[in-house]
């Protein structure tokens, strides 16, 4: 009790774990807002497409695309992108990349569908992926895809399209490998260390029905290392010489899959992306040299990347809004807003970037950024600087252009708009927000099941 008789409330001293956000030594989140997009302003695509609200930048695409294909081409002029779907199939990204020089590359049916679908021609789409069912098998092999064998089934099953269109077909190997990247990604293709590799190209020449004309193998995704390519095409090239002096045949392509970093804030990296992650330029000199170390002069065979997070991830912003804040019993800040993890797979692995959408003046408090969902897990940022943000604060997250249009999820909420911002400035709905119908048109439900009012007349 104190001298008037209040009662004194003691706080017992505590050390709170030090987080990125209120470490913050880079500054990199802190005092700035993003109030527009290639110069559309934030609160105008809000009002008119609803929030939340999928962004994506043309401009932001066709250079990155267009600054990946020169510097890669600089080292290696061979150098093919073919644009993984799966990073991001909205049609209007792949028909960007498509109109930026890419082919496409698929690791399901559906995506090979969609990529047919869009009008690439089948011999311009890469098919992966360890399950390609009996009739897509079929249709590739018809549309001549450059197809990359996963195992011996796959052997099998095309040995038998080719015996009954009665013609060679001609396919890729996927190959895991030991490149230094851990842990291994070893489920897909062929282990080369083991000589599994080497069987299945033993059985495939000695199949006679199927000719192996080149060698994939992607190590892994956010690779920091660039040379830890240098590493894997050497492995790799080593195979295919090997393979060449057994069966006289030559590679006629590396594909080296994707891998490269975007500058996302990985989580458990300290660094800030900028510090942290190796210009692109040196993963297109180890991958390059290496590439041209191993050529032999009347040979260079097509190099293929199939880059997905590094070319879009960039130019994808998620725009929400705040519905509520409280503070929790240990008096820290805390934010609802309405985007969660259903729209940001990738916040499981990354610190996504949030600025406010408008400019928002007072003190940056440590705070945590909850989603909608009725689910303890939705933490879109466990602890980041934020102004006070009032209900209706727009907030800008970035970058999230990679894997979260393909990867989101339909958990009690509608998945939004998504809209490109055109070069001139131009604002197209790729997109439209889903409706109830969108989710219950897949449904039916049994006659005998019917709900009407009178189930509830006495409850
Ligand atoms: C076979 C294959 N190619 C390309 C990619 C794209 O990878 P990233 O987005 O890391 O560039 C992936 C992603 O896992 C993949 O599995």
């Amino acid at each position: 009790m104190s001298e008037k008789g209040e009662k004194k409330i003691y706080e017992k001293p505590m050390i709170l774990p030090q987080k990125i956000g209120m470490v913050n030594k880079y500054q990199t989140e802190m005092g700035r807002s993003t109030t527009e997009i290639d110069g559309v302003a934030v609160t105008t695509l809000l009002a008119e497409y609803g929030s939340p609200l999928f962004v994506f930048s043309e401009r932001a695409i066709r250079s990155q695309v267009s600054r990946f294909k020169k510097i890669f081409r600089a080292f290696y002029p061979n150098t093919q992108f073919a644009w993984s779907y799966k990073t991001n199939y909205l049609d209007a990204i792949c028909a960007l990349m498509h109109h930026e020089g890419s082919i496409a590359e698929v690791v399901s049916y559906f995506e090979y569908e969609k990529a047919r679908r869009l009008g690439v021609p089948g011999s311009k789409i890469i098919f992966n992926g360890p399950h390609k069912p009996p009739e897509a098998l079929e249709r590739a092999v018809r549309e001549e895809a450059l197809i990359n064998v996963d195992n011996f089934d796959e052997i099998f099953a095309l040995e038998e399209l080719a015996a009954k269109y009665n013609r060679p077909v001609r396919i890729g190997m996927r190959l895991n490998l030991d490149a230094g990247i851990y842990p291994q990604w070893s489920r897909f293709g062929f282990n080369l260390e083991s000589g599994q590799a080497l069987s299945a190209a033993r059985r495939i020449h000695q199949g006679g029905k199927l000719e192996l004309v080149g060698l994939h193998c992607h190590i892994g995704t956010f690779i920091l290392d660039p040379n830890a390519y240098a590493r894997q095409l050497n492995k790799m090239v080593d195979f295919g010489d090997a393979l060449e002096d057994d069966y006289g045949r030559p590679m006629e392509y590396y594909n080296i899959g994707g891998g490269l970093p975007s500058r996302s804030q990985l989580k458990g990296i300290y660094l800030a992306p900028d510090h942290a992650i190796p210009p692109i330029d040196d993963y297109a000199r180890a991958i390059g040299e290496a590439m041209l170390a191993r050529c032999k002069p009347d040979h260079s065979p097509k190099l293929y990347l199939e880059s997905g997070r590094a070319l879009i991830d960039e130019a994808g912003y998620l725009l929400t809004s705040v519905v509520g804040s409280k503070r929790l019993q240990d008096g820290k800040k805390t934010y609802i807003i309405d985007a969660g993890v259903n729209l940001l797979y990738t916040s499981h692995w990354y610190n996504i970037g949030v600025k406010p959408g408008s400019a928002i003046d007072g003190p940056a408090e440590d705070s945590i950024l909850y989603g909608p969902l009725c689910m303890n897990i939705d933490v879109v940022r466990d602890s980041i600087h934020l102004p006070p943000l009032p209900v209706g604060s727009p907030l800008v997250l970035h970058p999230v252009g990679a894997y979260n249009v393909t990867q989101w999820m339909q958990f009690i909420e509608y998945r939004p708009a998504i809209v490109l911002v055109s070069e001139d400035g131009t604002v197209e709905l790729i997109r439209r927000r889903e409706a109830l119908e969108d989710v219950t048109s897949c449904e039916s439900l049994p006659e005998r099941l019917r709900v009407s009012a009178d189930l509830f007349a006495n409850l």
